[in-house]
């Protein structure tokens, strides 16, 4: 396949340029590296360096290199910083996937394969958690990607663009070359590795009294090699529609805390804080219509797996991505 990819240089995309090169596949990057790092561009991808809200240099970017199908990851993606601009949210993940998918028609693209998030689900009535259960987001950030759904279902209709919407659970781990370096970083496992790389002195944990068997959040760990696998499976097929991307499996913050001082080797300070406000005590997908519809398996399951991939990854890069 051709395929561009948005968002290529960032945490998941890199990962699944990785694959889709490891696979034979011809791919574009296209990215404003506002977040992204041109060293997590893999070397065999055309990189174009630029930014959704050029909506004509969107429509040439994507027409000249006239790609079967386009993989989204470009976005904003601070839950906390949309509740307080969510103007750069509904702009970002709105208005400029807005060019995107302008452009796509434009090139008559076949497919679009979009990064959508559990946050669109809000606090869920029910766990695990289906595609069809209720979506009431409650930040600008699972709003935004929630508009963006929809616009892909009228895209789909009005254009015959198809469309999967994957919603992942909490992406976690790296591949043998890229891995997670956001510029701020709130996911639980780096932050726990820095205090084991003595980066920092703790790590934080957010609500020790929830209804959950230790106290803590419950949540949903999917590998990125996995998040990558069921991409190019989407990509290929003909499927339309919104999917879950979990693992089905829950993990407590002090159980990913424990599976990281047992990987590391080292003991892992922490300073417990009261609940956040909007934190939902548990979320876990019931990953079923993602692994019926696209025969997709995750491999990575077991957290103290996970962590480790991660682990190799901050161990070789601990100051991140030079650039
Ligand atoms: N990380 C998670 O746990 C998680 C969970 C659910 C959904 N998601 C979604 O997955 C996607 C990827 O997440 P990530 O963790 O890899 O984030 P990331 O910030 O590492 O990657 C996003 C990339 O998009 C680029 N980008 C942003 N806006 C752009 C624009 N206007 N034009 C061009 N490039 C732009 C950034 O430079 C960055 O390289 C996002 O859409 C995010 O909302 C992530």
């Amino acid at each position: 396949m051709n395929v561009l990819v948005t968002g290529g240089a960032g945490y998941i995309g890199s990962a699944c340029v990785q694959e889709l090169i490891e696979q034979n596949h011809t791919v574009t990057v296209f990215d404003n590296l506002s977040e992204g790092h041109r060293a997590a561009v893999h070397p065999a991808a055309n990189f174009v360096e630029g930014c959704l809200n050029q909506a004509e240099q969107s429509k040439d970017v994507v027409g000249r290199a006239a790609p079967e199908v386009v993989i989204h990851f470009a976005a904003s993606a601070l839950v906390e910083e949309s509740m307080k601009v969510p103007g750069k949210y509904f702009g970002n993940n709105v208005a400029n996937g807005l060019n995107l998918l302008n452009a796509c028609v434009q090139a008559q693209v076949r497919k679009i394969v979009f990064s959508s998030t559990c946050a669109t689900y809000g606090i869920p009535d029910r766990i695990p958690i289906s595609e069809d259960t209720p979506q009431q987001p409650i930040n600008p950030y699972g709003e935004s990607k929630l508009i963006f759904e929809k616009m892909l279902r009228w895209f789909h209709e009005i254009h015959g663009l198809q469309y999967v919407a994957f919603r992942y659970f909490n992406a976690c781990g790296a591949t043998d070359r890229f891995g997670e370096h956001h510029r701020i970083e709130t996911h639980l496992i780096p932050n726990v590795l820095k205090v084991a790389l003595k980066q920092q002195t703790s790590c934080k944990i957010f609500g020790t009294d929830y209804p959950t068997t230790d106290g803590t959040c419950v949540r949903d760990y999917i590998h990125i090699k996995d998040l990558a696998t069921a991409h190019i499976l989407a990509s290929q097929s003909n499927l339309n529609g919104c999917y879950n991307l979990g693992t089905g499996k829950g993990y407590s913050v002090r159980e990913v805390i424990a599976a990281c001082e047992l990987l590391t080797g080292a003991k892992i300070a922490v300073e417990e804080h009261d609940r956040r406000p909007g934190d939902p005590p548990k979320l876990v997908a019931a990953p079923s219509q993602a692994i019926n519809a696209l025969n997709w398996h995750p491999e990575f399951i077991a957290i103290e797996r996970i962590v480790d991939t991660a682990w190799q990854w901050h161990k070789a890069h601990p100051n991140g991505y030079p650039h």
